[in-house]
Parts: structure tokens; sequence; C-alpha cells
């Protein structure tokens, strides 16, 4: 019988960098795949690990959005999974662990700017859109996703 060993663990903003610039920012300078409060005290990044490779990440930042009147609000920002390891379920097991985290820090809302593209593995996840597409410059179409947590 073969196991598969995947395991999600907290990482630090620096250990996001090859999974972020591969799948988030390929061809650009490394320096864009640091994020402004990556290390604040508030911030979390957790890695997906699949035999002991970094397969995919997912950061969390506490950030309020004022489309949303709830106090305690966190923010989703690089989620990423390596091309190779899309499609097996390790996206929707980091947003869960993300979701855990938040809810351990009493979180009322989790919101994200979504890539098109993601929109519907976020839908699946109950997420929700609120507004209209928006354009991230030199990224592409995005809308705000958010679910209310408590
Ligand atoms: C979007 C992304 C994070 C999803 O991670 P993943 O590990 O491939 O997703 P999972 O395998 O956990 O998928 C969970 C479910 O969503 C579905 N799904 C995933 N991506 C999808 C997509 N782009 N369109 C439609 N459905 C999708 C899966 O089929 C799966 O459905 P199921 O539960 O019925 O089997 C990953 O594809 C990725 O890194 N994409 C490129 C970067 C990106 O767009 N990041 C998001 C920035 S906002």
């Amino acid at each position: 019988m073969s196991y598969i060993i995947m395991k999600i663990k907290k990482i630090s903003s620096i250990e996001t960098y090859t999974v972020r610039h591969e799948v988030l920012r390929k061809g650009k300078p490394i320096e864009t795949c640091q994020f402004k409060g990556d290390d604040d005290e508030n911030t979390s990044h957790f890695g997906c690990y699949f035999d002991d490779k970094l397969v995919g990440i997912i950061s969390i930042f506490k950030e309020k959005n004022n489309l949303f009147s709830e106090s305690n609000q966190f923010q989703i920002r690089g989620m990423a999974v390596l091309e190779a390891f899309q499609g097996k379920g390790f996206g929707a097991q980091l947003v869960k662990k993300a979701e855990n985290h938040c809810i351990n820090l009493n979180a009322d809302l989790i919101w994200f700017n979504a890539r098109e593209n993601a929109v519907p593995f976020y839908k699946k996840l109950d997420y929700k859109i609120i507004g209209d597409s928006f354009l991230i410059p030199n990224v592409g179409i995005h809308f705000v996703m958010y679910k209310k947590i408590h």
C-alpha cells in the first residue's frame, strides 16, 4: 500500500518566494515576490509539502477592506500551487488551513483579490464575489471575493 505524504506547516515569507516566483511572478524580478507587510506580526505564511518538496503556499494578512463593515478582517494573498501539482486538492487544503488559522484569531471575515481564472476554485470553497471586476496592472483581471466566518 502506498501513502501520499502531504503536510502543511507554517513557513517564513522568504520560503514562499520559490513558489510565488514560479507561479505568480514568472519572468519578473525576484524582488516582486516580496509583498508589503510580509513580515508583520499579524501576517502568517503556510506551505504545503509533498514528499518534502514545497508545492503550494498561502499567506494571510490582517487587512481591512472598506467594502466590508466587519472589524476583524483577514486578507489571503499569494495563493499558489506549482503547475505540476495543481488539481490534486492541495490548494483547497491550503485555503482550509488559512480559514482555521483565521477562526483561531476570531476573524469575522476573509477577503482577497481573486484572479479571474481562480474564481471557480474559490466558489467551490464557498467564497462569493462582491462588486465588478478590476484590472491589476501586469497581473490581470481580478474580483474581490469573501467569506463571513461568524
Ligand atoms: C488556483 C489554484 C491555487 C488552485 O489550486 P489547486 O491545488 O490546483 O486546486 P485544488 O486541486 O485544491 O482544487 C479544488 C477544487 O477546485 C477546482 N478548481 C481548481 N482550480 C480551478 C480552476 N481554475 N477552474 C475551475 N475549477 C478549479 C478543482 O477541480 C477542485 O474541484 P473538486 O473539489 O470538484 O475536485 C492553483 O491552480 C494555482 O496556483 N493557479 C495559478 C495561480 C493562481 O491563479 N492563484 C490564485 C491567485 S488569486
